[in-house]
């Protein structure tokens, strides 16, 4: 068995958690909202058309913030065809997936919607075929109180209280060439710059997160946030990264280390703004929205048959990759290096929720269940908040196509309120256990509480409406404290949390 060791002390750390790295993304993409989250006539439907059964599994997931409408979607959509009466909602051609969106769900009954899941939404306005005039318009509706046209006409479509959506997107991937209305990284900064102006100036009180590189491959990766930034930097909080990986080549060891490059993507972006920064001679610490994350590559060739087959039609099966066990160690890492980074990284959006690319699986008329990232997310949300400790780790390493010396132990962990302390741990390693030594005596006298374990002897094992329990969480060998010193055996390709409660 190999061996690690970490030492943790409430005196490292790196900062506050922001609950929102715990956040998700719906779009109006495939099944995620119409046969995902509302299938009216559904056994389980409310009053509404809304699934009560995933409503279930969203709660239990604790997702603090939802971005919504989109994703390419919002580059064509306009905010005015989801609100009013339904009836006359129009049914527009969706040019992002080419499918036809009906806008049966629009901004309140999605806002309804987001409530009962107990989650703020995060709203990404069009600046694709749209401009600052909608952006400003669509804030004024959504935000302002009452007394102008806009708010008015909010109050008359049956909405008193603003809405009150703090964070909002200045549109979505903006530097793509597959986007509707792609721009240059100057037209998207300036107008960036101007939208965030105007939708300040009706309700100051937002936030506003810019589009950074759709990924770190982009050929004008790094260009593009620094001239961006020039136009907006004095009106933006954060600039987004999106960040999708896939284990095409099926090489386990490396596909697991690619949360080694998301780290290097934020120490890149952070320090692209901090250059910006320093040239504006700004006192501004920009923040970094992972808006969208996951892995996406099981559904891609799939994907391009059901358009060409079934073009125009509406929520289609799109983007419905069923995750493995290997999928959920790589989530467990992601979620473990936004954590070692939470100085820097304050929103994290789970692309998506329901259906597409999804935590959760519905079938159309039948069940709900949970995929094997379900659980990673699940657990880092409802214990991994409070502050991020910065622990000193020793762990044997391995080399991988990507990159040499990545630790077999990946691991951090967090302190809450009430003095718990929590490890978050993935074992990289194929074959062999880990026996993990913790020096935690900084705390006082601690106890283990848990140690959960989501392992399965194949990395390729999934869930299913059938078995949907195939991979999902087991209570692990306790592992021993004594003296401050914890003893745990982290099993060789596990994602582990080590729950440690004032004894
Ligand atoms: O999340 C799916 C898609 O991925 C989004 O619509 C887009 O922004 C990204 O390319």
């Amino acid at each position: 068995m190999k061996t690690a060791s970490m030492i943790l002390d409430q005196d490292y750390a790196i900062g506050t958690i922001d609950e929102r790295i715990y956040g998700s993304f719906i779009e109006h993409l495939g099944r995620a909202v119409y046969g995902g989250i509302y299938e009216p006539g559904h056994p389980t439907a409310d009053r509404n058309g809304f699934r009560r059964d995933v409503m279930e599994m969203v709660r239990r997931l604790g997702v603090p913030v939802i971005r919504y409408p989109g994703g390419n979607f919002v580059s064509g959509f306009n905010w005015e065809d989801s609100v009013g009466p339904r009836e006359s909602r129009p049914k527009r051609l969706d040019l992002a997936w080419f499918t036809t969106e009906t806008n049966e769900v629009g901004l309140h009954e999605f806002a309804d919607w987001a409530k009962q899941a107990g989650s703020e939404i995060m709203y990404a306005v069009n600046l694709g075929t749209r401009g600052a005039d909608e952006a400003r318009n669509i804030v004024e509706y959504a935000n302002h109180p009452s007394g102008s046209y806009l708010s008015d006409l909010r109050i008359q479509n049956g909405r008193k209280e603003p809405f009150g959506i703090k964070l909002w997107c200045l549109g979505n991937e903006m530097d793509g060439p597959w986007q509707i209305c792609h721009k240059t990284a100057y037209e998207y900064g300036r107008l960036a710059n101007e939208a965030a102006k105007l939708m300040k100036w009706v309700d100051p009180s937002i936030q506003l997160v810019a589009c950074g590189s759709s990924s770190r491959e982009m050929s004008t990766y790094g260009a593009w946030e620094y001239e961006m930034l020039e136009e907006c930097y004095d009106e933006i909080d954060y600039v987004s990264l999106h960040r999708y990986y896939g284990n095409q080549a099926d090489d386990t060891p490396a596909f697991l280390a690619r949360s080694m490059d998301l780290d290097c993507f934020i120490r890149e972006v952070a320090s692209i703004c901090d250059a910006v920064g320093a040239r504006k001679r700004s006192k501004k610490k920009i923040g970094l929205s992972f808006d969208e994350w996951n892995v996406w590559y099981h559904s891609n060739e799939q994907d391009k048959e059901i358009i060409k087959a079934d073009r125009w039609n509406r929520a289609l099966p799109l983007l419905e990759d069923v995750y493995n066990f290997e999928d959920a160690l790589l989530v467990g890492s992601m979620l473990i290096t936004f954590l070692r980074n939470a100085d820097r990284v304050k929103v994290a959006c789970l692309a998506q929720l329901v259906n597409v690319i999804a935590p959760i699986m519905t079938r159309n008329g039948g069940g709900v269940w949970a995929q094997t990232i379900y659980w990673p997310l699940m657990q880092a949300s409802r214990y991994g908040r409070g502050t991020a400790l910065r622990p000193v780790i020793k762990s044997p390493v391995y080399d991988c196509k990507d990159f040499d010396a990545v630790p077999l132990l990946d691991a951090t962990a967090t302190l809450a309120d009430d003095g718990s302390v929590t490890i978050f741990a993935v074992n990289r390693d194929l074959k062999e256990d880990i026996s993990l030594s913790a020096d935690l005596r900084a705390f006082g006298n601690l106890r283990v509480a848990e140690h959960s374990v989501l392992h399965h002897y194949d990395v390729k094992a999934v869930n299913t409406e059938e078995a949907p329990d195939t991979v999902s969480p087991k209570e692990g060998k306790t592992g021993e404290m004594d003296g401050g010193k914890l003893e745990i055996r982290i099993p060789a390709l596990s994602w582990n949390v080590i729950r440690l409660e004032k004894a």
